[in-house]
């Protein structure tokens, strides 16, 4: 600490007195959270957030405002701009849904559709790109694959090629309705909105209030958008394999879909024991 520093306070005092009013807010893991938000404003390591390393003016700005919008259930990620997804980091902001390390399942699946034989691979709804991005970074350099990734908000598909200059990774991003003019696929990956849109409002505030509608409502019971990628994979596109995340109890009926659509179902849970993904495999 420098003597210009001494009579700042640190980044970790700054954070000890956020944390009781982002608990009353009703933020879990308040504590976490405090010392997540002032280590970012001030640009801080843990170790140097812990060795009671100083904010400065602009850090302790920023940690003002970080404050003032969390404190209204903004989510942290959209204050900070960004999250980690599979070790990269993505840039992340209203208009665009924060991504799930449950959905990092989708891309060990294309990885593994790839490895089978799959060369075109599809991602539908790719929101921020994370799971498009993360697939055409990690897939084997060189190689004849080609990842394409569609999404029907204009603003996600900014963001997606902006997360893909960002990793040098090589895919194209179409602004569709569905899978749109994609004419051809092997693989489709898809983390489509799944909610019931009666349920949308009960969510936590940072889900309910602050994420993207379009990118949340799946319709009056939750498979509006699934029965149509079905339907579409099904009667036009023919892929070997369709991987659909769906929501807490929502995979059976999803197995039910899949087997309508003349494909057989697999469940796989996650890391939390939820069924979270349905792999339809056509014949
Ligand atoms: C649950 S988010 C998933 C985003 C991203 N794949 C992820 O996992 O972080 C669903 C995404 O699907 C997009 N979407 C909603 N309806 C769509 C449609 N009819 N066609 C294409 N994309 C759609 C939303 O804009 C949103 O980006």
């Amino acid at each position: 600490m420098t003597r210009k520093d001494a009579g700042r306070s640190s980044a970790w005092q700054a954070a000890r007195a956020a944390e009781p009013l982002l608990a009353e807010a009703g933020i879990e893991e308040s504590r976490f959270e405090a010392e997540y938000l002032a280590r970012t404003a001030g640009g801080l390591t843990r170790a140097q957030y812990f060795a009671g390393a100083p904010l400065d003016d602009a850090g302790a700005e920023r940690f003002a405002g970080f404050l003032e919008r969390r404190l209204q259930r903004e989510p942290a990620a959209y204050l900070v701009g960004e999250r980690e997804f599979r070790g990269r980091m993505f840039q992340v902001g209203p208009g665009v849904l924060v991504p799930r390390p449950e959905t990092e399942m989708l891309v060990d699946i294309g990885l593994g559709a790839a490895e089978a034989g799959a060369r075109i691979v599809l991602e539908v709804g790719t929101g921020s790109g994370a799971a498009a991005v993360s697939l055409a970074a990690e897939l084997p350099a060189g190689s004849a694959w080609r990842v394409v990734a569609t999404d029907i908000s204009a603003h996600a598909i900014l963001v997606a090629r902006a997360n893909a200059r960002r990793h040098g990774a090589i895919a194209d991003f179409v602004l569709a309705d569905l899978a749109g003019p994609v004419g051809e696929a092997d693989a489709v990956l898809a983390n489509l909105p799944y909610i019931p849109s009666g349920e949308i409002d009960a969510l936590e505030p940072e889900v309910s209030r602050w994420e993207p509608r379009t990118a949340l409502d799946g319709g009056a019971d939750g498979f509006a958008l699934i029965r149509r990628l079905l339907d579409d994979c099904a009667t036009r596109l023919h892929p070997r394999l369709l991987a659909l995340e769906v929501g807490f109890g929502q995979a059976h009926e999803a197995a039910k879909l899949v087997k309508a659509a003349g494909a057989s179902p697999e469940i796989l849970p996650d890391f939390n024991h939820i069924d979270r993904i349905v792999v339809a495999r056509w014949p």
